[in-house]
C-alpha cells in the first residue's frame, strides 16, 4: 500500500463518465502598509500542501483487469488508465498514420513492452469535456474508444482523434512504471 496522500482511489469509468498584480506607489508609510497587505497575498498564490502532493500520483494497476478502463485525478483533471486488450492493440495499429487528423502511431502513445497500458490526460481536445470511455465509432470489437458528446469527438484504441471537432489526440502525460503493476503519473 503506498502513501495514501499520493493514492488515487480509482473509479471505474466503464460507465458513461458525463461528464492571476498590483501597483504601488506613495509615502514610505503608506509602502509598509501595502507590505503588510501584499504579503499574505502572496503567500496565499504558494502551491498548498495537497496540491504539490499531487504532483504525481502513483496507481495500482493490478486490479484493473484487461479490457477495463479505470479513471483517477492527476493535478485536478481526470486521467484514464485503461487495460487494452490484444484486439485493442492489433485495431491501434491496423491504422494508417498519416490518414489520422495528429498523425501519431500507437507505438509513439504507450511504452514499449507496456503497450497494453493506455495512459491519457480524460480531457477532450476541442473545448474540454470528458469524453465517454466504452463508446465511439472507433472502439473496436471491445468498444475500446472514447466519445465526446459534447460536439462529437471520437477517439480510438490508442486515444487518437478520428472524427469530430477535436483537433489533437488525447494527452499522454509523462508517466513511468516503478515495477510491472505500478505507475507513476507526473
Ligand atoms: S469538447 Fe469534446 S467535442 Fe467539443
Amino acid at each position: 500500500m503506498s502513501n495514501p496522500s499520493k493514492q488515487s482511489s480509482p473509479a471505474t469509468s466503464t460507465e458513461s463518465t458525463r461528464r492571476d498584480f498590483m501597483v504601488l506607489t506613495g509615502s514610505a508609510m503608506a509602502g509598509l502598509g501595502a507590505c503588510s497587505v501584499v504579503w499574505p497575498f502572496i503567500h496565499s498564490m504558494n502551491p498548498a500542501a495537497d496540491v504539490l502532493a499531487l504532483a504525481s500520483v502513483e496507481v495500482d494497476l493490478a486490479p484493473i483487469q484487461p479490457g477495463q478502463t479505470i479513471k483517477v485525478k492527476w493535478r485536478g483533471v481526470p486521467v484514464f488508465i485503461r487495460h487494452r486488450t490484444p484486439d485493442d492493440i492489433k485495431e491501434a495499429r491496423a491504422v494508417n498514420v498519416s490518414d489520422l487528423p495528429d498523425p501519431e502511431s500507437d507505438e509513439m502513445r504507450v511504452k514499449k513492452g507496456s503497450e497494453q497500458w493506455l495512459i491519457m490526460v480524460g480531457v477532450c481536445t476541442h473545448l474540454g469535456c470528458i469524453p465517454m470511455g466504452g463508446a465511439g465509432e472507433y472502439g473496436g470489437t471491445n468498444k475500446g474508444g472514447w466519445f465526446c458528446p459534447c460536439h462529437g469527438s471520437h477517439y480510438d484504441t490508442s486515444g487518437r482523434i478520428r472524427k469530430g471537432p477535436a483537433p489533437k489526440n488525447l494527452a499522454v502525460p509523462q508517466y513511468e512504471f516503478l515495477a510491472n503493476n505500478r505507475v507513476k503519473i507526473g
